[in-house]
């Protein structure tokens, strides 16, 4: 298993409950060593798993086809793919930079291009799974989010994309879209994190679709808090 952005937040969840299911997942972020450290603190508290954490930064496609030779070496398959690392800057049109929506769209909508580009082969020949995180800002646009939104609308349809080219090649492939997740990502709109979902829900749906037999493919999932943001909530 591969994890991109396995570091912290979301996709430290994934990693840590793929972990706690036996698996062996490479996990990646931009600082190798605190990668590193990640990963032998993982496999610490989850002897039954084994991960390793190396740098690979999805901007760079180099890099990526290094952390899936790591894989293949280390563990003789890759058998799934979760497409996480992402950024967010949110700023209305007047006052976003063109750094800052060039550091979006490389990160989360490129990335994911250089993220399953390098993985493909692997995941053919194991006839492995791809899920990618998008967002429920892949489907509904807000105030501030014209990077972010536009990032995540672009790899919901990617994803899409890609599930119709490779189905018949024995991959499936998924996006699971979480509305607000309580993570260092966003403090976007206030109201404290209680409301939120947490990282832990978000694996449990990868979860899901990876545990799925074979012959089924629950492509898109939809996951919302429960409640509502509280109104109000400054
Ligand atoms: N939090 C939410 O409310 C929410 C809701 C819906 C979807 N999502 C999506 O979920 C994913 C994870 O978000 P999160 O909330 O877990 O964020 P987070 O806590 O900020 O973690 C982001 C992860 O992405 C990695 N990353 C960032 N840029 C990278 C790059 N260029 N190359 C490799 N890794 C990179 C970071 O690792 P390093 O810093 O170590 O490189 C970190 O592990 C994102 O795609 C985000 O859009 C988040």
């Amino acid at each position: 298993m591969l994890v991109t952005g396995g570091t912290r937040g979301i996709g430290l969840a994934v990693s840590r409950s793929l972990l706690a299911s036996g698996a062996r997942v490479v996990l990646t972020g931009r600082d190798g060593l605190a990668a590193a450290e990640i990963a032998t603190g993982l496999t610490s508290d989850h002897p039954s798993g084994d991960a390793i954490g190396v740098a690979a930064d999805v901007r760079d496609p180099a890099s990526l086809r290094a952390a899936v030779a790591v894989a293949s070496d280390r563990f003789g398959r890759l058998d799934a793919l979760v497409v996480n690392a992402g950024v967010g800057r949110m700023a209305p049109i007047q006052d976003l930079s063109e750094a800052d929506w060039r550091e979006v769209i490389d990160t989360n909508l490129s990335g994911a291009y250089h993220s399953v580009r390098a993985a493909l082969d692997a995941l053919v020949a194991s006839g492995g799974t791809i899920v990618t995180i998008g967002s429920l800002a892949g489907a509904h646009a807000f105030a501030g989010g014209a990077a972010y939104n536009a990032s995540k609308f672009g790899l919901v349809g990617f994803t899409e994309a890609i599930m119709h080219d490779l189905r018949d090649l024995g991959v499936r492939v998924a996006t699971v879209m979480p509305g607000s997740v309580a993570t260092g990502f966003s403090r976007r709109g206030g109201g404290g994190d209680a409301w939120k979902l947490q990282a832990e829900d978000v694996a449990e749906a990868v979860l899901f679709v990876l545990r799925n037999p074979g012959r089924a493919l629950p492509s898109r999932i939809e996951l919302r808090p429960a409640r509502r943001r509280p109104s109000g909530g400054g």
